[in-house]
């Protein structure tokens, strides 16, 4: 396949064992650059082990990963985050007892250029949450702040590629909207691709283009989000009836 007919982002056949089990097989996943798209499903379905294969957390047993013309498979995960591939994993997890300003700071680890002070500032502007409380501990956050400092922090890198593990669970109807509305605006403003991966099925079909669901480690079903919104299986297994 030539680079031209390639899409921006194209996971083909993902493997991934741990030890001896499969825990995802198969599992293709494309996009161009700029989209929203969604991977959901169950518990243990693979989700993931998805993002961690992309990111050089997990390696394949099989299949091929290719970002912006490039094979990445093989790259360590520092390489993968120097070419602008960001993960939130799941479990926001924060630095509790270092100051807001710091868990952002650790998110620009990478960067050499000058421009982390103006980024920082961009990002503040993003989350008035964040800037009012800047010297304060992340761990008294509350748990959407918390999320939303997550997100900050893989900003910070600047990611042309984002992946989102589960940025809503357990959070409140009101706030889970906010993330929501969130996930737009940098995709919009930034023009940031992203993986967003939910259980929160309806939140992630209403906010990408194109959605993925995971059956067991394979993809059962794939296509346009709208669609899956409107397709009776996805409701009855999916979207509570
Ligand atoms: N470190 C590991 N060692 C062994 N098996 C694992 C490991 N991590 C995940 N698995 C298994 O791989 C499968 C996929 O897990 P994964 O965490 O990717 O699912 P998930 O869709 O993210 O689930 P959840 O919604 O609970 O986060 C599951 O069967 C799980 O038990
Ligand atoms: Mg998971």
């Amino acid at each position: 396949m030539t680079v031209s007919s390639m899409k921006y982002f194209e996971a083909r056949r993902m493997t991934v064992r741990y030890d001896r089990v499969r825990a995802i097989s198969d599992v293709s996943i494309g996009f161009d650059a700029g989209e929203v798209v969604s991977l959901i499903g169950a518990n243990g379905a693979g989700k993931s082990t998805s993002l961690r294969a992309i990111t050089g957390l997990a390696n394949l047993a099989e299949g091929e990963i290719w970002f912006d013309g490039q094979r990445i498979d093989r790259l360590p995960a520092a390489r993968r985050v120097a070419m602008g591939i960001a993960m939130v994993p799941e479990g926001r997890r924060v630095f509790p007892l270092m100051s807001i300003r710091d868990n952002l700071l650790m998110g620009a680890y990478t960067r050499r250029d000058g421009a982390v002070k103006r980024d920082l500032d961009r990002i503040l502007d993003r989350f008035p949450r964040l800037r009012e409380r800047f010297r304060q501990q992340a761990g008294t956050l509350s748990g959407g702040e918390q999320e939303m400092l997550v997100i900050g922090r893989a900003l910070m890198s600047k990611p042309r590629l984002l992946l989102l593990d589960e940025p809503s669970l357990g959070l409140a109807p009101l706030v889970v909207r906010d993330i929501a509305r969130l996930v737009t605006e940098i995709n919009r403003e930034e023009g940031t691709s992203i993986v967003l991966v939910e259980q929160n099925s309806r939140m992630a079909l209403r906010i990408s283009r194109y959605a993925y669901v995971l059956e067991t480690g394979r993809i059962g079903l794939e296509g346009a989000s709208q669609s899956l919104l409107d397709d009776d299986k996805v409701k009855q297994l999916y979207l509570g009836g």
